[in-house]
């Protein structure tokens, strides 16, 4: 059947532009998303790299302790030496009475090593309202109401915007069948509903901190594929989706097929065989190399640290 719209492939340049100009500063953001993420959820059990840990201390919190402790072990960690920390702390386990701020040296250490950041008109709670830091006394349940609110309809019209787009420009790709683009198109916004779902849902109980994880890598996913397709269809079509005689798919190109032939993938029907057979078969020819290379390699290494030492 004809198609009733214009391809990736077949748009003119400046629109090819637009469009990779748009694509890649998306992409750009999602990076920075990314770091952000693992600078602060990523942070929250103190150690570095996202876990289960860090999202639950993030939504449910740490209910055996404080705000400012789990902080203190978290992200505030590297703003604090290990006893100045410890006084702090020490002062919270015991009421966190303000007669005791003074004395217990507690009001020294958020002086001298918190304030130059929570101080007065900071975007961070202001520490030197005592007030202030007395909340953050009370138990650690995690996100609270307000806060969840805001970043999740922040979330739900930001992201929702930027799928628009990707989408928009993936709808017109050509190489992947309608019900792989419909399923690459609509999985984002499942995505996004079950992520902001599973926050809510991980605030009342911890189990569904997993959720959360899930659906941000499902949504990174859709992303990757969208991104990949679009970017190929429209600067290099003709490298990696057409044979030397101008064949669409399921020929692929003349570069593509070849490989498929020598890994005996030509044969699967769809998209999603292909690249199930091609997945399969690098991963086993890699496999191979590493037992027939990169295995004695290791060893010799091994073989010469170990002389070296003895
Ligand atoms: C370099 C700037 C900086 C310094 C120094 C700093 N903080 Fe923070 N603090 C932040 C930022 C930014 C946030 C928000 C991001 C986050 O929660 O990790 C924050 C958040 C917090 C929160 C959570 C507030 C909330 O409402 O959830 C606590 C508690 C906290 N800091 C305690 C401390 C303590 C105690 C110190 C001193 C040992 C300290 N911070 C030093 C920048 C700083």
């Amino acid at each position: 059947m004809a198609r009733d719209f214009s391809s990736l492939k077949q748009l003119d340049i400046p629109v090819k532009v637009l469009f990779t100009g748009y694509l890649t500063s998306v992409a750009v953001g999602y990076l920075f998303a990314l770091i952000q993420i693992l600078f602060t959820h990523g942070m929250a059990d103190g150690k570095f790299g996202l876990s289960i840990d860090d999202i639950v201390y993030s939504y449910y919190g740490n209910r055996s302790g404080t705000v400012l402790e789990t902080k203190l072990n978290g992200s505030m960690k590297e703003n604090a030496s290990e006893q100045e920390r410890f006084v702090i702390i020490q002062w919270v386990r015991d009421g966190a009475d303000e007669e005791d701020y003074v004395d217990s040296g507690a009001q020294k250490v958020i002086e001298e090593r918190c304030v130059m950041c929570h101080g007065k008109d900071a975007p961070v709670p202001d520490f030197t309202d005592f007030k202030v830091l007395k909340e953050l006394t009370k138990e650690d349940e995690g996100a609270t109401f307000s806060s969840l609110t805001r970043v999740s309809h922040i979330h739900l019209f930001g992201i929702s915007f930027i799928f628009m787009f990707v989408g928009l420009i993936f709808s017109f790709a050509e190489t992947t069948t309608v019900k792989y683009k419909s399923i690459a198109i609509g999985m984002p916004y499942l995505f996004l509903l079950v992520d902001i779902l599973s926050w809510w849902l991980t605030k009342l109980h911890p189990m569904f901190a997993i959720l959360v994880i899930l659906a941000g890598a499902g949504m990174a996913m859709s992303f990757a594929f969208m991104w990949i397709i679009s970017v190929l269809e429209m600067w290099a079509f003709d490298k990696v989706f057409l044979d030397a005689n101008g064949q669409q798919r399921p020929q692929w190109s003349t570069f593509v097929e070849p490989r498929l032939k020598q890994m005996g993938c030509d044969k699967a029907l769809n998209l999603g065989g292909k690249l199930c057979c091609m997945t399969r078969s690098s991963v086993s020819g890699l496999w191979q190399r590493f037992m027939a290379q990169g295995l004695p390699w290791l060893k010799q290494q091994l073989q010469k640290y170990l002389n070296k030492k003895s």
